[in-house]
């Protein structure tokens, strides 16, 4: 079942988060809906448009509402990741999603809050909904690369007027991580206090964690026995951290990196192990089996566990 995620956020505020998915392949769209179905999780899957180009955006639409058959008791809601305002645009035209991202973060704030605004008109008008982004994460996703020195926190001073004016449905906060593989590398860690105070100026409104990876220790050191070459500063989220931040507000949790690096051990460790072996459908039967279990583990440690059901049955008025 297919819903918005705003009807997600409303059920999950301050009580679950919901990890919302970066997929590009046909493995990682069956290990997240098999979990998802096991677990009688809600999530959210995600393309960003590097995504789209390599698997072509009608090709990942089409797996994904093929699954939606095929897991026939999942519950979720289909979101567009880092649209620019192009992106986004042809997004809402092309239908199928349930929200888009517009991310003008990097942008003037008064930029910013126009292209936001611009895009919210349009996608509401198809009644999808739109989440905006203020502040600016460092890292890598996509093509982007912002260096660590030109991360920009959230300001909570500028929240309440940005949502006003733009009408955005949820928003995305610049709260101390980053994209990648590389977090807290200037040491700074996840800001609570900045987190507590945009939730007081936006007291039930959903926000949104990018760089939610864990970056579990082990998938890097079994990756550079298998060969890989990863520095080994490499940091993610602590379990205790999301935990605190769904507290402070955080709905939904995003999720790539993680899936990228099971993937690297998934397929160094299959091809060191069985250089004579050439088939893909081999480790792919893996790393579907891989991610099956990273999923379930994630709506376990989210609290997501069973509530698929209970959406089933939530109404607005609840
Ligand atoms: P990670 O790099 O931590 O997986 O974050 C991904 C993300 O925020 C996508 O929008």
């Amino acid at each position: 079942m297919i819903i918005p995620a705003g009807h997600i956020f409303q059920h999950c505020y301050s009580k679950y988060g919901i990890p919302a998915i970066n997929v590009w392949s046909l493995e990682q769209i069956h290990g997240l809906f098999r979990a998802a179905q096991k677990a009688k999780a809600p999530f959210i899957v995600q393309f960003t448009p590097v995504a789209r180009n390599y698997a072509h955006p009608d090709m990942l639409m089409a797996m994904v509402q093929a699954a939606a058959k095929i897991y026939s008791d999942t519950v979720f809601a289909i979101h567009l990741d880092h649209g620019d305002r192009m992106q986004a645009l042809q997004a809402i035209d092309a239908g199928g999603y349930t929200s888009v991202m517009i991310d003008a973060s990097y942008e003037p704030y008064e930029i910013n809050v126009k292209l936001t605004r611009e895009v919210v008109q349009k996608a509401h008008a198809k009644n999808m909904e739109v989440e905006a982004e203020l502040g600016v994460l460092s890292g890598i996703e996509d093509d982007r690369n912002i260096d660590e020195k030109n991360n920009k926190f959230t300001q909570p001073s500028e929240v309440e007027d940005f949502v006003k004016r733009t009408g955005c449905d949820s928003l995305a906060v610049a709260v101390g991580t980053s994209h990648g593989a590389y977090k807290f590398s200037s040491g700074q860690g996840l800001q609570f206090d900045i987190l507590e105070e945009i939730q007081n100026r936006l007291p039930g409104f959903p926000l949104v964690l990018h760089g939610g990876s864990s970056i579990n220790f082990e998938e890097i050191q079994r990756i550079n026995a298998a060969g890989g070459q990863l520095d080994t500063d490499a940091r993610g989220v602590s379990e205790e951290d999301l935990l605190k931040a769904i507290q402070y507000g955080i709905c939904k949790i995003n999720i790539a990196t993680d899936a990228r690096l099971i993937w690297a051990r998934v397929h160094r460790e299959f091809f060191s192990r069985s250089p004579a072996l050439f088939d893909p459908i081999v480790p792919g039967k893996i790393y579907m089996e891989a991610f099956e279990k990273f999923n379930l583990e994630k709506f376990e440690l989210l609290k997501a566990v069973g509530k698929a059901d209970e959406l089933k049955y939530f109404t607005d008025e609840n």
